[in-house]
């Protein structure tokens, strides 16, 4: 790729040529989020991946999100510039096992996170995400017995929040187990000004010192409302890009991991670049595709979710 090439122009040309959209979330890096139409938590995503009239969805996430964005979208080419990003959560619940423990309890619903693959949600009877669980959850009759999955942070926070006792599958994000409670305290010994803002998928020890708790949407809104002039972040790192612009007077620090590495930038998320982006504009290739059937499957909790959200 010619190193002289102005890639943020070259992408706005591409978008103009090919009637393209770009969807990012905020964990993508600061120049993807600087180019995107449309940056959101995963449900804004989804919604904006629903109502979407470009021809061509560039998905700048992970790869269960831009296959969201498919299910929705059959007829549109959904673009994902890496193909490689995963996700650690979506991985912890195979197909099979998940069959299975689901066959072994048969008067159960199924609730699914919306970070899990296109089979999981196929074997789901509800999706949500961490910025509508608590409404879906309620939408269900409190005598009914549900299977959540796949986060068993995100689940437990969420039987607290609402009573349940939803069954627990037993998955994590890589990224939201690794903050370190020691270091977190340490620091806001250091500024006892900062409030600790944290994210569900965190483990119960770092969301019981957080002051707020919400999705990525929910957390940006809260630091472009609230008064406190700084904030510990426990969540991933990207979403302090747009954290920093909406209130650039502010302070804001990523909440530590527990090794020296950089670990709470998600390894998955951050395999994309501005240059990839380009690339699969101008080439429309990594391209995600589905087998019609499953497409059908995954489509109806999603649905159900959309329709529960609106
Ligand atoms: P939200 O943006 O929906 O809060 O999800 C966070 C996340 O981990 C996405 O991978
Ligand atoms: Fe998956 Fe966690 Fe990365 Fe989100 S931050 S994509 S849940 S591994």
């Amino acid at each position: 790729l010619d190193p002289g090439k102005d890639l943020f122009q070259e992408i706005e040309r591409l978008k103009r040529e090919k009637n393209a959209i770009i969807l990012a979330h905020y964990y993508q890096e600061p120049d993807i989020q600087d180019v995107a139409d449309y940056i959101g938590d995963s449900l804004g995503l989804a919604q904006a991946a629903a109502k979407t009239e470009a021809d061509l969805i560039v998905f700048a996430g992970v790869h269960f999100m831009a296959e969201t964005a498919k299910i929705l979208n059959p007829g549109k080419k959904v673009l994902l510039p890496d193909l490689k990003a995963g996700c650690s959560l979506a991985d912890s619940a195979p197909a099979g096992p998940f069959r299975k423990f689901k066959e072994a309890h048969p008067d159960h619903v199924v609730i699914s996170y919306i970070n899990c693959t296109a089979e999981i949600k196929a074997l789901s009877d509800i999706i949500c995400t961490s910025s509508n669980a608590e409404k879906i959850i309620e939408s269900v009759p409190a005598d009914q017995p549900i299977i959540f999955a796949p986060d068993k942070n995100l689940g437990a926070y969420l039987n607290k929040k609402t009573g349940r006792n939803m069954l627990l599958w037993n998955g994590s994000c890589m990224v939201h187990e690794i903050f370190s409670l020691e270091k977190i305290t340490r620091l806001k010994v250091r500024h006892p000004e900062a409030k600790v803002i944290a994210h569900p998928e965190c483990e119960d020890a770092v969301l019981r010192v957080a002051e707020f708790i919400g999705s990525t949407t929910q957390l940006l809104k809260y630091t472009q409302k609230d008064s406190a002039q700084a904030y510990i972040v426990a969540t991933e790192t990207g979403i302090l890009h747009q954290m920093q612009k909406e209130s650039p007077l502010k302070t804001f620090i990523p909440a530590p991991p527990t090794n020296n590495c950089a670990c709470n930038d998600c390894p998955h998320m951050k395999l994309n670049t501005l240059e990839k982006v380009y690339l699969c504009m101008e080439y429309e290739l990594p391209e995600i595709t589905m087998e019609e059937n499953l497409r059908l499957a995954a489509k109806k909790p999603i649905e159900r979710m959309l329709e529960i959200s609106r």
